[in-house]
Formats: structure tokens, sequence, C-alpha cells
């Protein structure tokens, strides 16, 4: 199922839409009849897409750093100001510092739960309340496949989205009956800036644009779970069960 219309008329916010996944998705709702809210905090390269898009009114471009929860609650303030209460908050910001870094360095580690949990957290928790009185409000949850064990070049990245994939579903189950919805996202490798770093191998690697399209219809279709690409999701889930050993042999190599 793919309804047309899905998301005219809803106020959506989407965090991490300056670069990659974001971008994209953020050029996709562009072409939606959405009150759109696009967060970064370098909000100069949400403003240059922008502007090559068609022309649109109810937009709100911020720089809120995510990490910071008082910038969080005032951006939702000027949010339930000018468009109404969010219907879909689209938790996609995320960092990943880089094998060079995050083993070696306690605030790099420290960065990263900052950004990719509580930048996660900052947001759940103010809106939590008024989607309950509401009794709807959709939350997608960006994680990683990479949320199922210890990867030896991503510590502290990985640590982080077992967090957010554990909170996630903790939240799921606690606000379906309450008449919420809370959509966990898990993409493989996706090429962005994010993984153009990144010295490894990454198989089966697919563009921002087919992520961005994927996470869009996965939203419309009301799906709980939105993993990707099929073969990564079917390995990692391989991975999750293996033993020690065989994994630790594995990923060393
Ligand atoms: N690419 C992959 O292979 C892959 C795989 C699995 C999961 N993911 C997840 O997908 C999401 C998007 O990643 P991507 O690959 O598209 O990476 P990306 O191109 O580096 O984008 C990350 C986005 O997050 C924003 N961001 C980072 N820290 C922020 C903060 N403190 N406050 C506000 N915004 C912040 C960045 O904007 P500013 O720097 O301008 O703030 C940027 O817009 C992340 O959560 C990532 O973990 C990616």
């Amino acid at each position: 199922m793919n309804t047309p219309g899905f998301y005219d008329g809803k106020t959506v916010l989407l965090t991490g839409a300056s670069t990659g996944i974001g971008k994209e998705l953020a050029i996709k709702l562009m072409h939606t009849k959405c009150k759109l809210v696009l967060v970064a905090r370098r909000k100069e390269l949400i403003s240059e897409f922008v502007t090559s898009q068609p022309k649109r009114e109810n937009l709100i471009i911020s720089g809120c750093d995510v990490s910071d929860k008082e910038a969080v609650s005032l951006l939702l303030d000027e949010v339930t100001q000018k468009m109404g209460q969010p219907d879909i908050v689209i938790l996609n910001a995320g960092v990943s510092l880089g094998e060079k870094y995050e083993i070696l360095d306690e605030k790099a580690t420290r960065a990263t739960m900052e950004i990719n949990f509580f930048g996660v957290v900052n947001f759940v928790h103010p809106l939590l309340q008024p989607f309950r009185e509401r009794k709807s409000g959709t939350f997608v949850i960006v994680s990683s496949l990479a949320d199922g064990r210890g990867y030896p070049q991503s510590a502290a990245y990985s640590a982080s989205k077992a967090a957010v994939s554990i909170f996630a579903e903790s939240l799921a189950i606690k606000t379906a009956p309450l008449g919420l919805k809370v959509i966990t996202v898990k993409p493989g490798f996706v090429k962005t800036p994010m993984t153009d770093k990144n010295q490894f191998p990454m198989p089966f690697m697919i563009s921002a644009e087919k992520a961005a399209e994927i996470i869009f219809n996965g939203i419309i279709n009301g799906k709980r779970m939105i993993k990707f690409p099929f073969m990564t999701s079917l390995l990692t889930s391989l991975a999750n069960i293996a033993p020690y050993k065989i994994f630790a042999k594995a990923v060393r190599r």
C-alpha cells in the first residue's frame, strides 16, 4: 500500500537534514504538502538545497544541535506555535566519528552517545505527553544494522545504536496501546559523508536517494521496522546470533 497524499497537511520534523540520507529525505518531503521542519547544525547547507527546490510555504529551517536539550525544547515550542504539534518526528541525526578516534578518545565516545542516543531522547520526552493527550503521533528513530554486536571499528557508534534500538523497542511496546507509533529504521551501508571516510570494505552499499525512498515509503506503509538492504540485514542477523569466537574471527579479518 502506498497512500498518495499521506504526508499532506501533517507537521513533519526531520533531524540530520543537511547531508546524506536526511538531505534526500528532506527533498522527498519537500515534494509533499506537509508542514516541514528541517534540522541540522549546518543550516546553511539546508538553505542551499532548499533554494533549488520549488518554492513552498510552511517550512522551518533550524540550526538546533540535537544534543542540546534546552535548544530542542525551544525548537519544539517554536514549531508548535507556528505549525501546531508535530505529527511525524524523524530522528535521523547521527555521527560516526571514525575508527581512528573512537576507542582511543573518551570525548569522542561521549559525543557519540550525546548525539546518537540523547539526540533522540531530547525529542521523545517533551513530545510524549502531548502525543499521549492527542492519542496520536509517530516517532521514526534511525538506528543501524550495526546495533547488535560489538564491531571493533565502531565501538561507540554500535553501542549508541544498540541503545537507540532498545529505547525505540521499549517505547513502541509501551506507547502502542496509547495510539502512538514508533518506527525503527536500520540501514546497512549507505553512501553518504558518514561512510565516505571509512577505510574498511562496505558490502551491499546503496545510495542515499534509495535509502531515503525506502524510509519515505516505509513510513507511509506503516511499517514498525524498516531494515535494508536485504543481504546486509540477513548477514547481520546471522552475526547477531554467532558465537563470540566465530564473530570475533570474522570481524578481525
Ligand atoms: N550511512 C550509513 O551507512 C548509515 C548506516 C546505518 C545508519 N546510518 C544512520 O543514518 C543517519 C544519517 O546518517 P548519514 O549516513 O546520512 O550521515 P551524514 O551524511 O553524516 O548525516 C548526518 C546528519 O546528522 C546531522 N547531525 C550530526 N550531529 C548533529 C547534531 N549534534 N545536531 C543536529 N544534527 C546533527 C548532520 O548535520 P550537521 O553536521 O550539519 O549538524 C547531518 O545532517 C545517522 O543516524 C546514521 O547513524 C547511516
